[in-house]
């Protein structure tokens, strides 16, 4: 690092407060770019921009937004119409898991609202100001779980057989559908777009797994994952590398594309799974 060569680029992250986000935010940062990061919580937001700070010498703007409501999603695509005149990047980077079933304030199941409907609503709604400052960039941090996930259009939110690795899959697995799907409609445009697995990351992120289960997260975590600027590296690298301005549609595994699990390459799934989202965003209240 040390060089600025993002100087002049601006980039929005998703999730900025902690983890994966946090640590590509202070990165990015210190590479030169002008980095926004949303979060959900005032005293956290304070927290990273302090660490930004500290770790880069930049002051980071930042926005409040719960992905839990679509309402708030739309507000914060609003103010940032409204602020942010050049967009280069775009990082879809919060997520969360749920221990039990839990619906948003919008009807819809929790995992699947946060982690795949608030990053496609806002993605939609940024897309002008992306596609005016092209050749831009959306990096959508998926992860290698969704190989564990299915795609059941008929109950998308665990009305039946909830379990909280069953729908973070599922969230995942969304992820990268709406990623290629989006470099489809996105041909011509300059604009890419794609998804990545950052590795197994020792972050924040089971938080929301019961209790019980937290000691146990804590050893595995311990012995098997990888650190947190490990983890952000390849969404760095997504948000950041020359070479790969014209790369689109793909999943990266960590920093190489790789093949994604097969309903992941299925069109007609992500073509659905567009449609089904695009309903939801509009139509929510459906899941009570
Ligand atoms: N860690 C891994 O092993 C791993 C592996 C593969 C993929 N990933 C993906 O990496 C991404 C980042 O996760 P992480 O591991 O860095 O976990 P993390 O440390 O828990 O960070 C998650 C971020 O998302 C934010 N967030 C959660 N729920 C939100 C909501 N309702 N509204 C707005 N923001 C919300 C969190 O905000 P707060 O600070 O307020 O909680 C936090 O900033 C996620 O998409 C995750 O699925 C992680």
């Amino acid at each position: 690092m040390g060089q600025r060569v993002m100087n002049g680029k601006h980039i929005l992250i998703t999730g900025g407060t902690s983890g994966i986000g946090l640590a590509s935010a202070a990165v990015l940062s210190g590479m030169g770019a002008s980095v926004i990061i949303v979060g959900r919580d005032a005293g956290r937001v304070a927290q990273a921009q302090a660490t930004i700070k500290a770790r880069s010498g930049a002051a980071t703007p930042a926005y409040l937004c719960d992905f839990a409501s679509l309402a708030a999603v739309r507000q914060l695509a609003d103010q940032v119409l409204h602020d942010v005149p050049k967009l280069d990047v775009l990082i879809n980077n919060a997520g969360a898991v749920f221990a039990r079933r839990t619906l948003t304030s919008d009807g819809l199941e929790a995992t699947f609202a946060v982690n795949h409907l608030a990053p496609f609503l806002l993605t939609q709604l940024l897309l002008p100001r992306l596609k005016e400052s092209a050749p831009s960039r959306i990096v959508t941090v998926a992860s290698g779980r969704h190989a564990h996930g299915t795609m059941d259009f008929d109950d998308l939110g665990f009305t039946r057989g909830y379990q909280i690795l069953r729908a973070y899959a599922r969230s995942k697995l969304a992820n990268v559908l709406f990623s290629s799907e989006q470099a489809r409609r996105l041909v011509g445009t300059r604009v890419t777009s794609n998804s990545v697995h950052p590795g197994r990351v020792a972050t924040n992120i089971w938080a929301g797994a019961p209790e019980w289960t937290k000691p146990l997260i804590r050893l595995w975590l311990s012995r098997t994952f990888i650190t947190v600027e490990e983890g952000a590296a390849p969404v760095i690298a997504l948000a950041s590398r020359p070479d790969l301005d014209q790369v689109t549609g793909q999943y990266f595994n960590r920093h190489e594309a790789a093949a994604p699990s097969g309903v992941a390459q299925d069109w007609d799934v992500a073509a659905r799974l567009w449609r089904e989202s695009e309903r939801l965003v509009l139509n929510s209240e459906v899941w009570r």
